[in-house]
């Protein structure tokens, strides 16, 4: 196989929830990323507290990174309305923070668009909360929409850009069911949204990383047969590795 054929590692872990005690280890948790993988993706829940001062020792642990870096923001990330702060410190860190916007790397002359959202709560399928009755449900459920909106709108500009050979989706929250299996049922609802699902299918995406269910199902897939992982790392232990093969047919895109 010669080396423009090889597959391309994407290595992901979610749900660091940086402090204090991770100073000093999680670098060494991180460094076999340089060997194993192309790329790392952060799925969010990157800070315990979302304190800008958990953003800083993460962004000194990430030094020990070598390879390109692509994340999300998790709901912890928000806990204390500091997540703008948060997110410049990541960039100045070297990730690409994403918030439905995109980045595409170059690895072995094949070109990977990421797109990235947190995502929000809302549940699943049939049992997907619906917006009726009162405005405050209304609003609830308007903002799981708005996030599914925003990883739709990305996915469609990379789907139709020719020269991006794979697509990544990175997301916080569950897009499927199946990979929060193992919590509490009653959590369900505020584990994920199949809302996200929706335009991962539909732009027949390579990969889809999530997080922010911590004794969840590590591995499942869309009903379209996307793979989906969720790399939490109370759940994974360390990063988890997909790779990429040669660029698949895929369906002409009806606009
Ligand atoms: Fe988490
Ligand atoms: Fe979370």
């Amino acid at each position: 196989m010669g080396e423009d054929q090889a597959p391309i590692q994407i290595a992901a872990i979610a749900d660091v929830h940086c402090y204090e005690e991770l100073r000093g280890r999680l670098r060494y948790e991180l460094e076999p990323v340089n060997e194993q993988a192309d790329v790392l993706v952060l799925a969010g829940d990157l800070t315990l507290y979302g304190k800008p001062e958990e953003a800083r020792i993460l962004a000194e642990e990430l030094r020990s990174v070598r390879i390109p870096m692509v994340g999300v923001l998790g709901n912890h990330d928000y806990e204390m309305n500091h997540e703008k702060t948060i997110t410049s410190m990541l960039r100045d860190a070297g990730v690409a923070m994403l918030d439905g916007d995109s980045v595409t790397l170059t690895v072995r002359k094949r070109t990977v668009g990421f797109v990235g959202v947190k995502g929000f709560c809302g549940g699943f399928g049939q049992r997907l909360v619906a917006p009726f009755g009162e405005d405050p449900l209304k609003a609830f459920v308007r903002v799981g929409q708005t996030e599914a909106e925003k990883l739709d709108a990305g996915l469609r500009r990379l789907r139709q850009d020719d020269t991006v050979d794979h697509l990544v989706a990175v997301v916080h929250y569950a897009p499927i069911r199946e990979t929060v299996v193992g919590e509490s049922p009653e959590l369900f609802p505020f584990l994920g949204n199949s809302s996200l699902c929706d335009p991962i299918d539909r732009y027949e995406v390579d990969v889809c990383f999530h997080g922010h269910a911590h004794y969840g199902t590590p591995f499942g897939h869309t009903p379209r047969g996307i793979p989906v992982y969720n790399v939490a790392r109370p759940l994974v232990r360390t990063c988890v590795v997909h790779a990429l093969v040669s660029p698949r047919s895929l369906t002409p895109l009806e606009l």
